[in-house]
């Protein structure tokens, strides 16, 4: 029998000591850890067989059980849900510098510029940079009121197409999405690329809506890569292919954008900014900003900008108007305030709301029943820490369920019934505030275009309702109408809501 040399049995004896050692240090560092309660996770992945198609449920069922604080494995993984207030306040307000980065998604690299942009952006100075950029230039009051009027000649042609339209059946969603989408394109980009009558532009209106559609639907998916790192290279849903071809796209666009905007720029003396690109790329040229923007990052902000303002509030005025015809009362409450402050010879205007306050109540109720990001956007602990005793290693991702907030019993009487008179008299409001209604978040990290949002979701709402009683078509009954909804980056109604308009103005005011 042939003898093993004896040197290589020692290194084979210590080898195996090391890996014992950094075994049972490794276990005794995980028994040590006291993580937040959930379900056990299955090997490779996790609990994701208990996430169904609408994730925000799936995860409210298991947090029902499991408590307020609670921890799921997404593949490898290590999710934190919390859905309570108190939990809320936790991330968002007394750890919120800890809680303040974002995973590393496949979206975020391949599509915004390798998280250039400011929602995927890793926390740090460039972040921190990009958030002062929308406080001081992007969304400041006098940027938002010079705007204003770019948002007035946009309702109105809405409610003009609204108006030939009238008595037929239309998707109130594709009209809701072409105004946020106008208004948003001018806005930043300085002009409308969904305008039909747009000539020899870089992409057809219709292209434009497709990407947006794509950036929308691929920055919600469940990619496994994310959860599941070593099976990313295989790529099994094909979404980093079609994220790669629309990034290429987007690139494309941008590109032509930017140049536009250089060239109306070049060699004009204290040149005024007309829109938010021209902002970025005045920005861009400063050379005392802290750190240098580059010119992927203006495209990935412009991107930013233009994908943040669509959306959420078409989403958002759709949800509303389907709510209300499944109530008459409250159509009829709201009519009854818009006809005593507004009257039946004007429309709306974006100053009216603070006399509004059951407009302002419908809003809340709306965004308190279907938050367009039910879990908020993804944040990641960036360091370890503890909350509630739990400990929550670095890199965890967290998510705060504002929709299990929304919902809570111990906080909203009826809690899944559509009540605005429950905002009446109170002083909740949308802002980051009060942690039991955070539509746009709260902390470092909240929607920066909030002001903006609310502004477009109010004024296009209250001139709907004021405009406009709204019928379901044939003999459908207000019970029958569906209210399901999907997941994805925004969470809209499952069936697009199908509605007749019939003016309630004199014919002279639709003359827009
Ligand atoms: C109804 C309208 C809107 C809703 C409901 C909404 C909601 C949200 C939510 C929930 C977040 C995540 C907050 C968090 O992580 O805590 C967010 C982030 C963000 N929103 Fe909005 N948003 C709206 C409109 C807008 C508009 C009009 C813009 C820009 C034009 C915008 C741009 C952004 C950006 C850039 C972020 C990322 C912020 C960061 O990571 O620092 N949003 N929004």
């Amino acid at each position: 029998m042939e003898l093993i040399h004896p040197s290589w049995v020692s290194y084979l004896t210590a080898w195996l000591a090391t890996l014992a050692l950094v075994l049972l240090s490794v276990r005794l560092r995980r028994r040590k850890l006291n993580l937040p309660p959930g379900p056990k996770p299955w090997p490779i992945i996790g609990n994701l067989h208990l996430i169904g198609s609408l994730p925000h449920r799936s995860v409210h069922a298991l947090s029902e059980k499991y408590g307020p604080i609670m921890q799921l494995k997404f593949g490898s993984f290590p999710v934190v849900v919390g859905s309570s207030v108190e939990m809320a306040k936790v991330v968002l307000k007394t750890h919120d510098v800890l809680f303040a980065g974002r995973p590393k998604t496949a979206a975020g690299k391949y599509t915004t510029f390798n998280y250039s942009d400011i929602t995927w952006s890793p926390y740090g100075p460039y972040w921190r940079q990009a958030r002062k950029m929308c406080l001081m230039e992007l969304f400041s009051a006098k940027r938002l009121e010079s705007f204003e009027y770019i948002r007035v000649q946009e309702l109105k042609l809405l409610l003009s197409r609204l108006y030939e339209l009238s008595g037929k059946p239309i998707m109130l969603k594709d009209h809701l999405s072409d105004l946020s989408l106008a208004v948003i394109s001018r806005m930043v980009l300085g002009k409308n690329y969904t305008d039909k009558q747009q000539e020899n532009e870089i992409v057809t209106p219709q292209e434009f809506k497709a990407m947006l559609d794509e950036l929308f639907l691929l920055n919600g998916v469940l990619d496994i890569g994310d959860s599941i790192p070593w099976l990313g290279f295989l790529d099994l849903q094909g979404n980093i292919k079609r994220m790669k071809a629309l990034a290429k796209k987007f690139d494309k666009f941008l590109e032509h954008v930017l140049d536009e905007h250089n060239a109306r720029r070049k060699g004009v003396e204290n040149y005024v900014a007309k829109d938010m690109v021209d902002v970025l790329l005045q920005l861009a040229d400063d050379p005392s900003l802290e750190v240098k923007i580059e010119r992927h990052g203006v495209k990935a902000f412009t991107q930013d900008l233009i994908a943040g303002g669509t959306e959420s509030s078409a989403v958002t005025v759709e949800w509303a108007i389907s709510e209300l015809i499944k109530k008459p009362e409250i159509f009829e409450k709201a009519t009854e305030e818009l006809d005593r402050v507004i009257g039946k010879e004007r429309w709306v205007e974006e100053k009216d709301i603070v006399n509004l306050p059951f407009i302002d109540a419908i809003v809340k109720e709306t965004m308190r029943l279907h938050p367009v990001a039910p879990f908020l956007v993804p944040r990641a602990a960036r360091e370890d820490c503890k909350v509630a005793g739990y400990d929550i290693p670095k890199g965890t991702r967290v998510l705060v369920s504002v929709w299990a907030i929304g919902r809570d019993p111990s906080l909203w009487e009826k809690p899944n019934e559509f009540y605005p008179e429950r905002f009446i008299g109170k002083s909740i409001d949308v802002k980051g505030h009060d942690f039991e209604l955070l539509p746009f978040g709260a902390g470092r990290r909240m929607c920066p275009g909030y002001s903006l949002g609310l502004k477009v979701i109010q004024a296009s709402l209250a001139n709907l309702l004021h405009g406009f009683a709204w019928k379901l078509p044939g003999n459908m009954s207000n019970e029958e109408l569906n209210m399901e909804e999907i997941f994805g980056l925004s969470t809209p109604r499952k069936f697009p809501l199908e509605v007749l308009a019939h003016p309630r103005l004199s014919p002279h005011l639709y003359n827009l």
